[in-house]
């Protein structure tokens, strides 16, 4: 008998089923992306969303303070994976805010009261990854997991540097060499995390630390990325703190910006349970918004026309546009460094929501994104490149009618405008303190918690020498080592 919290494979032509104490990142049996998954029937489920308004009143203490201090946990009834509420790590994230952008909607041709700016920026890291990470890491405390570790263009590493510091646990963030902001890496590196910077992208450190949490089960670690379905039950709760904010009534429209698409999947999978459980009557439209340089989702879905398809989408289109990127050199590119992803491990889970939210997909330049950020900063409080893009994707919809005015509309600004002040000094001034950084006098770290990077090139025994494993380890693995044979998501 199936427990009432379970893991499955998306695949309709497999749907296999594992405990929920399982620690994978795909199905066994055909290597697409897992769900979490309730028989609601057999959980309590509130009647009503006003139900949760009761824990406002919480300062934190008490035997259920903690979660309902957590703008995460306070949703918990609608992810309860979880056995006791000991199991649950949080950090009180989550408490974050919806701001009515009456000046911003002027600015960009809305109507009055019809635009408001979701600011996960204001999360205890700084980005929407405390919402994931606090999810996943609840369920690396249930499997007794000691060393947790993600690839990331930045804000996934500060968050799990943060979490993995305070929940005692190793934390190892694998980053793109000088692929990163220097705000993003100094977090990483005060929180302690063993930080390994990888010769080459955002797509290959994912390759290599999937790889190795997978194959090298010896170094016992537990992957942090969205590919793990627990970072994406947290991140659903974005969308209930919207609607608790707008009195539990939908947007007309969701707009956010598009990388490694777990956010969106999220979204969409928020809203499929919430329909399916009877709590909202109406689900918002979606728009993923990605940046021209780092467009999959925009070539898939808008350009080439696949769509979800009950789960049939056409895989093959998938595989023949990582195949041409392959065969063409082709890296993603752009100042919005977040989103600079080209291989997204959660596109069939995007291809869902959009589905279920009746979505759209759009690219902006960079010059859009900058100039964006610039005015979300000017009439707002301040956000970092990759977020405005929702705002930029937002004007170029206005301008197509496909949004009109009138309608509501929610973008989701990710991240803290002083994660990246590189891109802010340099748009205002012209001064790319990159580039004087890079050629900045260097000098031996002699604080006492001084934690040096470790660059590595984009090879197995290395790699796992820098986490302290045999790299005799990496022999097994002979063959699967080259970058195109190993998979990111099989399709
Ligand atoms: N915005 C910001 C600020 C991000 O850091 C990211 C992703 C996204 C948007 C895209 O979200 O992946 O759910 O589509 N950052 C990841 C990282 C990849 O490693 O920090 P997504």
């Amino acid at each position: 008998m199936k427990d009432a919290a379970y893991q499955q494979c998306i695949n309709p032509s497999c749907q296999a089923l594992y405990p929920i104490d399982a620690v994978r990142v795909s199905c066994g049996q055909c290597g697409r992306l897992l769900d979490i998954r309730y028989d609601w029937s057999r959980l309590s489920v509130p009647k009503s969303l006003s139900f949760f308004e009761h824990r406002w009143s919480t300062k934190g203490t008490g035997a259920t303070g903690r979660s309902d201090f957590s703008g995460v946990w306070r949703f918990r009834e609608l992810l309860p994976f979880y056995r006791t509420e000991d199991d649950i790590v949080t950090i009180g994230e989550g408490r974050t805010v919806l701001q009515d952008a009456e000046l911003l909607a002027r600015q960009i041709g809305m109507k009055p009261g019809r635009l408001q700016l979701q600011y996960e920026g204001l999360n205890p890291s700084g980005s929407f990854k405390d919402n994931g990470m606090t999810a996943a890491f609840t369920h690396a405390r249930m499997v007794g997991a000691h060393k947790v570790a993600c690839a990331s263009t930045g804000n996934t590493s500060a968050s799990l540097a943060m979490f993995a510091s305070l929940a005692e646990m190793q934390g190892i963030v694998f980053i793109g060499s000088g692929k990163i902001s220097f705000g993003k890496l100094s977090q990483a590196l005060d929180y302690g995390a063993l930080t390994i910077q990888v010769q080459g992208d955002f797509d290959a450190c994912l390759r290599r630390i999937r790889q190795i949490a997978v194959d090298v089960p010896e170094l016992g670690i537990y992957l942090m990325n969205s590919v793990n379905p627990f970072r994406l039950e947290g991140q659903k709760s974005i969308m209930y703190r919207i609607l608790e904010a707008r009195d539990w009534q939908s947007p007309d429209w969701v707009i956010v910006p598009g990388g490694n698409l777990g956010n969106c999947s999220a979204f969409g999978k928020a809203f499929m349970e919430l329909k399916e459980l009877g709590l909202i009557k109406k689900i918002p439209r979606l728009a993923v918004v990605n940046a021209s340089g780092a467009n999959t989702l925009y070539e898939i879905f808008t350009r080439q026309g696949v769509r979800w398809n009950d789960g049939h989408y056409d895989a093959a289109s998938i595989q023949k546009l990582y195949a041409g990127m392959d065969e063409s050199g082709y890296y993603p590119h752009t100042i919005a460094s977040a989103i600079e992803i080209s291989r997204p491990v959660n596109l069939p889970k995007a291809l869902r929501a959009l589905e279920v939210m009746n979505g759209v997909v759009r690219e902006v330049t960079d010059e859009e994104i900058l100039e964006h950020r610039a005015m979300v900063a000017r009439w707002g409080f301040g956000c970092e490149p990759a977020s405005a893009a929702s705002v930029a994707g937002l004007r170029q919809l206005l301008d197509e009618k496909v949004i009109s005015p009138e309608e509501s509309v929610v973008c989701i600004l990710t991240g803290h405008e002083l994660k990246d002040p590189n891109a802010t000094v340099k748009y205002h001034t012209g001064i790319d303190m990159k580039s004087v950084q890079d050629l900045a006098p260097r000098t031996e770290p002699h604080g006492k918690l001084s934690n040096r990077p470790v660059a590595v090139d984009d090879d197995l025994c290395s790699i796992i020498a820098a986490l302290g494993g045999d790299p005799k380890l990496a022999e097994r693995l002979e063959g699967k080592t080259t970058k195109s044979s190993i998979p990111v998501t099989e399709f």
